[in-house]
């Protein structure tokens, strides 16, 4: 039997993943996977525990062990630790960093995979992350890698950080953003990179409405018409 339908977007932070993908599974009725919230929580977790987050074998057992579980909910996916919502706790600038140094040791990444694959099921999974297409998901049937500018994405985060109130430099933000995305692209395993069969889809001067447009027409172009209802 051919396995479910698996559309993996492939990205740098900021570039809009998010949004796309949470259309893309709403649209079509998919299960959605926010890989970048698993390594988030495991990070939280790792701090929590008081270890460090560069000790690969500790991270590693935590991974194994760690109690994670996603609960959708009318205002977005609530994420539970322990049964404690770290939902807002995990979406801080020194949490992304966090997962980021977690996500860098390559037994952590194999430890996670199955976690992640098991969220492939019918009628089908949007999954959302940095090695989607490549790694996680190699035969997956639609792969799109988001890109955008580092000053594009510090200037969304800045702008969703006041939107939420919160205090936020333009210039730390752009920062962070090129320190985190040197780290994703550099490391050994599983670097940030579009695989060969992607398309590479630029939103820098893109309004969402327009890059779940361009992202609708190749899907339509790899599935045809007939497997979807969108
Ligand atoms: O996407 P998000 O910002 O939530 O991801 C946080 C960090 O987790 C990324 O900077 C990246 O280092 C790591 N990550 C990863 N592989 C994924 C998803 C996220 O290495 N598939």
């Amino acid at each position: 039997m051919a396995k479910a339908i698996v559309i993996a977007v492939d990205g740098p932070g900021g570039a809009g993943k998010g949004e796309l993908t949470r259309r893309l599974a709403a649209r079509f009725g998919f299960a959605l996977l926010d890989s970048g919230a698993i390594y988030r929580v495991l990070a939280y977790a790792v701090r929590k525990a008081g270890l460090a987050l560069f000790d690969e074998d500790s991270v590693v057992q935590e991974a194994l062990v760690v109690n994670m579980s996603f609960e959708p909910q009318d205002n977005g996916v609530h994420v539970l630790l322990n049964g404690e919502d770290v939902t807002a706790a995990i979406r801080t600038e020194e949490a992304g960093a966090n997962a980021s140094k977690v996500a860098a040791l390559p037994a952590v990444r194999q430890a996670l995979l199955q976690r992640q694959r098991d969220f492939r099921k019918e009628p089908g999974l949007v999954a959302d992350g940095r090695d989607m297409g490549t790694v996680v998901f190699p035969d997956a049937q639609v792969k799109i890698f988001l890109d955008a500018s580092a000053e594009v994405r510090a200037k969304r985060r800045e702008l969703q950080l006041k939107a939420q109130g919160k205090v936020a430099d333009y210039d730390l933000i752009l920062q962070e953003i090129k320190e985190r995305d040197e780290r994703d692209r550099t490391r050994a395993t599983a670097p940030l990179k579009a695989a060969a069969d992607a398309l590479i889809l630029d939103s820098t001067a893109l309004t969402i409405e327009e890059v779940e447009e361009k992202a609708l027409a190749f899907i339509h172009e790899k599935l045809g018409t007939l497997e979807l209802n969108g």
